[in-house]
């Protein structure tokens, strides 16, 4: 058993009468520790892919396993502390609360664990070091770079340390230097904290920081060996 197993796995949304299959009996296996990039055009399913993963979303067929639960057969009243204690998210846009400052937007997941304020301090700190932002921890949203953003958005999906990173697009909306860093930034946390990582990505150069690449397309899984193009 792999860290990561969908096995059959079938999405669909129905839109009046006419049904779209993001997903049509995937299978697929990531190893604890990989760095996992996943391609494919605009609409392809990449996002619901992340969805199912965090158990923010549910197959119509076949199972999601990670690290050894069933996230289908799951109880729904389970399932946020679930995906509190195992995943960080990574979301295309930032989505952080702009009244919020740096420090507050990457606290808030703690408050989900029965932590003293002296903890949540040291775990804040640590996580806004980690992504290199302790220096812009009292600025509201506003304030930041969009690069500085989206690495506040990092620091708030590892600050309660969790052993999977879902990363949709994290670099979609910078230029070449701040997506660098973010990269840059992810790869640190898969090789020295162990991370295991998925990241969607549009970008071949993205994909390049990633041990393994797969592409989606209608509602197919396939391997991509090797080099991407540039
Ligand atoms: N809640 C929903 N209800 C109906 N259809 C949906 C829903 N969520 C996604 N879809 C459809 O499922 C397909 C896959 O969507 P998804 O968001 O997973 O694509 P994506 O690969 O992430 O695209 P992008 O690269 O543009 O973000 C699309 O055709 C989309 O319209
Ligand atoms: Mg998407």
């Amino acid at each position: 058993m792999s860290y990561i197993d969908l096995t059959h796995v079938t999405k669909r949304y129905l839109k009046g009468e006419h049904a779209v299959v993001p997903l049509e009996d995937a299978t697929l296996s990531i190893e604890q520790g990989d760095f996992f990039a996943l391609l494919g055009p605009s609409g392809s399913g990449k996002t619901t892919l992340l969805n199912l993963l965090a158990a923010i979303d549910r197959p119509d067929a076949g199972d999601v396993v990670v690290g050894g639960t069933s996230l289908v057969k799951l109880a729904r009243g389970k399932l946020a502390a679930w995906r509190s204690e195992h995943v960080g998210y990574v979301f295309q846009q930032a989505n952080l609360v702009p009244v919020l400052t740096a420090y507050e937007n990457v606290e808030l997941p703690l408050w989900l664990f029965p932590l003293s304020r002296a903890e949540r301090h040291r775990r804040v700190s640590l996580a806004l070091e980690a992504v290199g932002l302790a220096d812009r921890a009292t600025h509201l949203p506003k304030q930041l770079s969009g690069g500085q953003e989206q690495r506040v958005a990092i620091a708030r999906a590892i600050v309660a340390d969790p052993p999977l990173l879902l990363a949709d697009e994290p670099t979609g909306n910078l230029d070449h230097e701040s997506a660098d860093g973010v990269l840059t930034l992810l790869g640190r946390l898969n090789s020295e904290r162990g991370k295991t990582i998925v990241m969607v990505t549009h970008d071949p150069r993205a994909a390049l920081h990633a041990s393994r690449r797969m592409h989606l397309d209608k509602g197919r899984l396939h391997e991509l060996e090797g080099e991407v193009a540039r």
